[in-house]
């Protein structure tokens, strides 16, 4: 629980009565100037575009230290959860708070795998979707639909429900997925196998026909496991955000997350890992190797408007630790799959010690994130380009629930408003339409 710890007073030059403000400190992190009450004293408001310097809420469950690389779930460092943990176990940490003992996780693994099926009647609206739709705009519609196919768990003002709701989704988000992705190359959907763990029935519900199964490659296994559970939390980026304010209004928790998955899409955002691996192919069809130097000088002018894509991050200002982790598995990948003289992944590499090295990425703390690496990984599992951004929204549906409780939850929730600088025309009469310029 945040303290109070010291005030600011503020004095204005404009005759403004001066105002005090109470300062809290956090377990880590900076401490924060509580504006809540600025308005009401002062009858001013603050001005953030972006959020650069607000903490929109408080929160138990994760923490990222920027300038350290560090991140935290709920106090355990990200390193020690990759490498000890599989991914239900850290859904399980992230929405109730601690990490599961083996009774607690068996329960949660049988609750989880017993939802993984989806009403049948959802394969018809599957089934209207054009087959080379964008799969996010697909999921979107599916997600959107979960209220209507599910209506016991829409009252997000109910913990039970919420659960619900939560279990579902984590559940049922891989089976809609890999049917989104059978409908874009006309293959029959695959139904979940209860034997299997959460990573390998993915694999399974992608790869396998009715007609062969499809056995499924430990390490692959492991390493799209791994993909989930370093994409699971991220603090208030720009889709927990919206899930968020979204769900502030009382609206279905599906609705909300729907609403989540829409952010997400954006390159800026989870958009990311797709348009990294598209640049990627793109280098090669340029030349490869040979183009990378004309490809970061183009980067490098701000009028080209490109940007390389998977570095940089608002929050991370050195090595963003989840790409740590997710280069290690990549290169694992690459070799069980004998792939490590494959060209794409080879531009990949020199992309990465050519912009390591440069004094523009280097000044600006631009670091690979997670989605550089994610991408190839993917792609060398044999996942398509265009599901990586719907992969990361499964990874992260157990995020946005464990935040959306803990705001409905918190007793000072209210429904998300900000307010604005006003900068348009003052007042004005409307003309009638001859006198109108
Ligand atoms: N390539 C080239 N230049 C960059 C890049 C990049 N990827 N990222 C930032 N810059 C430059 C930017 O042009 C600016 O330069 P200057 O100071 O000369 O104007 C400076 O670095 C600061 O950039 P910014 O846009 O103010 O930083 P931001 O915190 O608003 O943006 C970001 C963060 C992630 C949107 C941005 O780094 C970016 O667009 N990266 C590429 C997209 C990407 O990989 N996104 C995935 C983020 S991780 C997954 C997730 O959490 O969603």
């Amino acid at each position: 629980m945040a303290n109070e710890q010291a005030s600011v007073s503020l004095h204005f030059s404009d005759g403004t009565p001066d105002a005090e403000l109470p300062i809290y400190r956090g377990t880590c992190g900076p401490d924060v100037i509580d504006i809540s009450q600025l308005y009401k004293k002062t009858g001013k408001f603050t001005f953030d575009p972006g959020f650069v310097a607000t903490a929109s809420c408080r929160s138990n469950i994760t923490y990222i230290d920027g300038q350290a690389g560090k991140l935290l779930y709920r106090g355990y460092p990200i390193e020690q959860l990759a490498d000890r943990c599989n991914y239900l176990e850290v859904c399980y940490l992230l929405l109730y708070g601690e990490l599961p003992n083996e009774r607690e996780k068996r329960d949660f693994e049988y609750l989880v795998t017993h939802h993984t099926m989806v009403n049948d009647q959802l394969q018809y609206f599957l089934h209207e979707f054009r087959r080379d739709a964008h799969p996010m705009a697909i999921i979107l519609g599916l997600v959107g639909a979960m209220s209507a196919f599910y209506p016991k768990s829409c009252n997000v003002l109910d913990p039970a429900q919420r659960n619900m709701a939560a279990v579902q989704m984590i559940a049922k988000m891989p089976t809609l997925v890999a049917m989104a992705y059978k409908h874009s190359v006309s293959d029959p959907v695959i139904y979940p196998r209860n034997e299997l763990t959460y990573s390998e029935n993915f694999l399974h519900m992608m790869f396998a026909t009715p007609c062969e199964r499809y056995p499924v490659n430990p390490v692959l296994a492991r390493a799209i496991d791994r993909i989930f559970i370093l994409h699971a939390d991220h603090e208030q980026n720009a889709s927990t955000s919206t899930v968020r304010l979204c769900a502030s209004s009382g609206t279905s928790p599906f609705a909300a997350i729907a609403a989540g998955i829409s952010c997400l899409w954006g390159p800026r955002h989870g958009g990311a890992n797709e348009a990294a691996l598209r640049m990627l192919m793109d280098i090669l069809d340029r030349g490869g190797e040979a183009h990378i130097g004309e490809f970061i000088s183009k980067v490098k002018d701000h009028s080209s408007g490109i940007r390389l894509m998977g570095f940089g991050h608002r929050v991370y200002k050195s090595y963003d630790p989840r790409a740590k982790i997710m280069r290690e598995t990549c290169h694992d990948v690459l070799e069980e799959l004998g792939l490590k003289n494959d060209p794409l992944f080879k531009v990949a590499l020199k992309l990465e010690e050519i912009a390591l090295s440069d004094e523009y990425f280097v000044s600006r703390n631009l670091y690979p994130n997670v989605d550089f690496y994610s991408g190839i990984v993917q792609k060398a599992i044999g996942i398509p380009v265009s599901l990586f951004t719907a992969v990361f929204a499964m990874a992260r549906m157990v995020g946005w629930f464990a935040q959306m409780n803990e705001m409905i939850e918190d007793p000072a929730q209210r429904i998300g408003r900000p307010r604005q600088l006003y900068t348009g025309a003052a007042e004005r009469e409307v003309l009638p339409i001859e006198e109108r310029q």
